[in-house]
């Protein structure tokens, strides 16, 4: 099915609801036929050189104004079993249209591990190997066996295994060599059936043990979702993107130079980066004091200061002023440059 419309209003399509319009959505749930209407005279757009972008579920993209252009978004949903799963291992391909959290509960559900720290998080499939999403020291790149695409240069059907799509914190070859050359169709996860907990991030373990039951995938999901939920808001009450801004990964030496006049920054090493650490957006913003402030109808959240917020009928440039205020306030204080995590259009 290939679904086309015109002047959307895009408002409710992202979870900042800002609003605004787009010339077109074209929506799709087959990947062969999306690479028949593109080859066609459907994909005329990319080939005048027209604005367009891919929607997933809106979770992290701020509207700033009309698109004037056209927002591809793929509705296929499910998952299935495929072949190269045995005892150890489930391999599980998803449409990239399927809701994220869809598929970390029915992992938990057959109890298959891997992916339950990354519980509750927003976000379709698709942008699950875009992002390379994480929380609670997991990263979708854990999972990630292979992405399936639509190439844009051939309009032929394509496969990437996880070490050829690049990824990185919140990064992916999605974003870099494939931006713009890609419609993500499906991703294959690998998820294991021996237990593999991983608890070590912030307060999961003690949330985990709290309850006293047995460890299991759901028991640590259900943990994961009562720690977000008592920091990070609900976008169905309060419109926002989740974490606003990226943490910063910067020189070791110029880390050690931040920790001497501010020893309680939270620091953490990066994976395969001795040279390199990364610090706390969220515990800079806070430490200036911008924590439940707001400039006009944006604000920063009361629970967490990495989180901007619609407080009611902000527009996406009263959002874009306060990111900027803050950027501004950060770097003159600590001298470090931060950077939206959030796509801004
Ligand atoms: N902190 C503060 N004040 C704040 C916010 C944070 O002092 O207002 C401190 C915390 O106490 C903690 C540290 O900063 O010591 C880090 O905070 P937190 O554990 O809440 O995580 P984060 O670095 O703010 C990242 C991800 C989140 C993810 C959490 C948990 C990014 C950009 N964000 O946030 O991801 O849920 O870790 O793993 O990496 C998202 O990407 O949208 C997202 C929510």
């Amino acid at each position: 099915m290939i679904r086309l419309s015109n002047n959307i209003d895009l408002t409710h399509l992202a979870s900042f609801a800002t609003p605004a319009k787009a010339d077109r959505l074209i929506e799709w749930d087959s990947a062969e036929e999306l690479a028949n209407y593109l080859r066609g005279e459907g994909g005329n757009f990319l080939r005048n050189g027209e604005q367009w972008a891919i929607l997933g579920e809106g979770c992290n993209t701020l509207f700033t104004k009309d698109f004037r252009g056209t927002i591809i978004r793929c509705v296929a949903k499910g998952m299935e079993t495929i072949e190269g799963s045995d005892n150890l291992h489930t391999l599980l391909r998803v449409a990239a249209g399927e809701v994220w959290d869809n598929v970390v509960e029915e992992c938990c559900r057959r109890s298959l591990w891997g992916a339950e720290n990354l519980s509750a998080i927003p976000s379709s499939v698709g942008s699950s190997a875009v992002q390379n999403i994480g929380a609670y020291g997991t990263e979708a790149k854990d999972i990630i066996e292979r992405v399936e695409y639509l190439d844009l240069e051939d309009f032929e059907l394509k496969c990437i295994d996880c070490k050829e799509c690049q990824f990185g914190y919140r990064d992916s070859i999605f974003k870099h060599a494939l931006a713009g050359k890609a419609i993500i169709t499906a991703v294959v996860y690998r998820l294991s059936s021996t237990p593999a907990p991983k608890l070590d991030y912030g307060t999961l373990r003690p949330e985990v043990e709290k309850c006293g039951a047995e460890l299991t995938p759901m028991v640590i999901r259900e943990a994961v979702i009562r720690i977000r939920s008592s920091k990070l808001p609900d976008h169905k009450v309060i419109g926002n993107a989740g974490s606003f801004f990226k943490n910063p990964i910067l020189p070791r030496t110029f880390v050690e130079e931040l920790r001497k006049r501010y020893p309680a920054m939270p620091i953490y090493e990066v994976a395969g980066e001795p040279d390199k650490l990364k610090i706390a957006t969220g515990w800079m913003i806070d430490h200036l004091g911008w924590k439940g402030k707001n400039i006009g109808r944006a604000g920063v959240h009361t629970q967490q200061a990495l989180v901007l917020v619609n407080l009611g009928g902000a527009t996406g440039d009263e959002v874009v002023t306060l990111a900027e205020r803050i950027c501004r306030e950060v770097y003159e204080v600590f001298g470090v440059e931060i950077s939206p995590e959030v796509n801004i259009l």
